[in-house]
Parts: structure tokens; sequence; C-alpha cells
């Protein structure tokens, strides 16, 4: 796959896919990181002379213009952010948008407004992949965390381009990626938590194959310990995935994967929070994190480790205490001398509260697509780049 460093640039309109799809809260960002990791590929192309066009979603508004789904926040944020001039786009049929395309001089940018205001892009509708490639001599894809949707931002135009490949954002998200599922340095662990097993079982499945232990948190874990005869409580459990943690289970002993489930849990009874053992779990009892002892446990079977993966929460971390075990393993983890790589909205939150989040190797800025991948999926993002 190219590169962006693979391109002459100067004068050229290059049409740069990024993921502005950021927290946002009455106008006001909650989370610049996604933007700022798209910054080094943005003033590169500026630098190059490029004539650059940044294009992103925000939100799911269904082919509807909603204002609060508006990048123009983003719009003025990111003036401060990239030494070049730059403008916005609000519709990209408009005679404004021919005016700013014939008049747009190198080293210049523009921001598309949410590209999900147009029906045809979840469809990826041809006829929308054509009314974007008039921005697009060069296309580059650095939002890797929407490369598992076959939109028309992301594929369809893309199609049309001859000159296409990544930026510095979605390079490094596979280089990590790819080192981890290609050739992985070993012992070789992998955390998995948050609240659904019937959101990871492709993920569990596919990494079982490469890993060497494998820990599970988060109210995933219920299902699994339910599935081996524990009582839960009142914790929430997927009834309809039991026998998928039995399989997963029993996958795991025939490849001599061990796996690693809570000894101990945070419950909240009564209102009240309660570090207590599996044993003494009663009837009304929520799990809502793992305890003291299980992350000791935990962080004991880490020791050594020279990889490490890690996606979703080991508790409701988002409620104090239970954001007890999440926060510690955070630290845990941090402190080992391992390439360690974590993913998942969810994950980065409880990664930062913990203070840890520079800490780890690769923090990847995808979530769906950060899952996609490990899965072993080719993304239709990526696949049509090569
Ligand atoms: C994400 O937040 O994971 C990406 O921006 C993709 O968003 P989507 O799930 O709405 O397609």
């Amino acid at each position: 796959m190219k590169t962006i460093r693979d391109f002459d640039l100067r004068g050229k309109k290059v049409f740069i896919r990024v993921d502005f799809n950021v927290p946002m809260e009455n106008g006001k960002i909650l989370d610049d990181t996604r933007i700022l990791e798209a910054l080094p590929t943005i003033q590169y192309a500026l630098n190059s002379g490029a004539k650059v066009f940044l294009c992103s979603h925000l939100g799911r508004p269904k082919g509807k213009r909603i204002p609060e789904l508006s990048l123009r926040p983003v719009y003025e944020y990111l003036k401060s952010k990239i030494k070049a001039p730059l403008y916005f786009i609000e519709d990209i049929m408009s005679e404004e948008a021919e005016r700013i395309l014939s008049q747009i001089k190198e080293g210049e940018a523009v921001l598309l407004e949410n590209i999900r205001f147009y029906e045809g892009e979840t469809k990826n509708d041809p006829e929308l992949s054509k009314a974007l490639v008039k921005f697009a001599e060069v296309y580059i894809n650095d939002a890797f965390s929407v490369c598992h949707r076959a939109h028309a931002s992301v594929v369809g135009v893309a199609e049309l381009v001859k000159e296409k490949g990544i930026g510095f954002l979605t390079e490094k998200e596979l280089k990590y990626l790819n080192r981890i599922i290609g050739k992985p340095e070993r012992p070789f662990y992998a955390i998995v938590g948050g609240s659904k097993v019937s959101t990871k079982i492709g993920v569990l499945k596919n990494l079982l194959n490469k890993i060497d232990k494998l820990i599970i948190g988060g109210a995933m874990a219920n299902t699994f310990l339910y599935a081996l005869g524990y009582k839960v409580g009142s914790s929430m459990i997927e009834n309809e995935f039991v026998e998928t943690a039995k399989e997963i289970i029993s996958k795991a002993r025939e490849l001599d994967v061990k796996i690693y489930l809570p000894i101990d849990a945070i419950v909240e009874r009564n209102g009240e929070a309660y570090l207590i053992s599996l044993e003494e779990i009663e009837e009304g009892d929520k799990i809502y994190d793992i305890g003291e002892d299980t992350v000791e446990y935990f962080s004991a079977a880490l020791e050594g480790a020279k990889t490490v993966i890690w996606n979703g929460p080991l508790g409701y971390f988002e409620k104090e205490p239970f954001d007890f075990g999440t926060i510690s393993l955070a630290r845990r983890v941090a402190a080992l001398s391992a390439v360690t790589v974590a993913g998942g909205g969810d994950t980065l939150s409880a990664l930062k509260k913990a203070g840890v989040i520079t800490a780890f190797s690769h923090t990847s800025t995808a979530g769906g697509a950060f899952l996609e991948y490990l899965e072993g999926k080719d993304l239709p993002g990526l696949a049509v780049l090569k």
C-alpha cells in the first residue's frame, strides 16, 4: 500500500479522509485526540504544496442536516491548529463549493461539512462519489477508524482515483496492529473486557490462535463465570451466549491458551459497594468491577509479557469506586516492558483516567475498525487502496 510520501502533491487537490468524529457537547469538543492525531498528515500535505480537502463524518445523522452534528466547531478549532488558511464548505454541491474549488491555492486547506449529511455516504452511492472526486486528484485515507465502513468517502471515491494511499495516522495504526497479529514478540497476552461477549466473539476466536494467555474482565466475564457454574447474583449476563463462552473456554484448552477470569469482585448491594470473593455473591448483587485479589492475579499473569493487547474496560469505570480494577491494571500494564497496544473508545477513556495513555506503545483511535482488524477481516477502506 502506498503512503502519502509516495506522491508528488504540489499543486494537486489532495482529498484526505480524516475521522473528526469527536465527542462534542453544545459545540464544545470534549476530546480532541482524533483531530490532533490527523495533524501530521494535514500539515505534511500543506507543506508539500497541496490543495487540501478534508472530509469527515460526525455522528450518525442518516442523511439529514442536523445542526448539532455540524463540523463547524471542528473547523473553528482546526483554524488554530494548522498553519495555513482554512475554509469551510457547507454544501459540496453548491456554487460556493465551485468557487472555492477554482480559487484555492497551493498550501491552503478546506474542511467539508459532515459527509453523512448526504444520504449517499453510507450507501456508497456512485453519485456522491462522483461529486467528491472533483476534490480528489490524490486520495489519502488517514481515518483507519472508519476503514470498516464501505462508504462513499472511504471506498467509492477512492475507487475513482488513481493516486491513492494512506496517511501517517493510518500507517501508524497498521504498523502496530500488523506487528501484533503478524509476528508478535512472545509471550503475547490479551486483555479483553467490556460488557458483551456477543460483540467480541470474532476477536476472541481469532486471538486465541495467536496469544499465550487471555485475561477476561468487565461484564462479559460474568457470562464466562456463569458458564463455569459460578453464582453471579443479579449481574448482567448474556444468557444466549453462555454456550459461546463454553466453546471459547474449550477452544482455549485445546490450544493451550490459559484463560484468566476474576476471582473476586466489587459488587453493588443495596446501593453500597462491597469487595467480596466470588463465593460471597448474593442474589441481588451486581458485579461492577474486579476486586483487589483479581488485580494481583491478573498482574502476576502479565509478568514477563513481551506483547499485550487490551480492548474493553474491566468494570464500570465511569463510576467510582468501580473504576478501581481498570485503573489499577492499566497502571500495571503501563509499567511492563512490553509492546502495549490498546484500542476502543471506552478503553482509551479509562487509560486517560488512569493517567497512563502515553505510557502505552500505541493507543488506537479506532473502535469498531480495531476489533474487525483483529478479527482478521479485510477492511473495505484498506482493500480499495491496495
Ligand atoms: C468510530 O467512532 O468508531 C468511527 O468514527 C466510526 O463511526 P461509526 O461507528 O458511526 O461508523
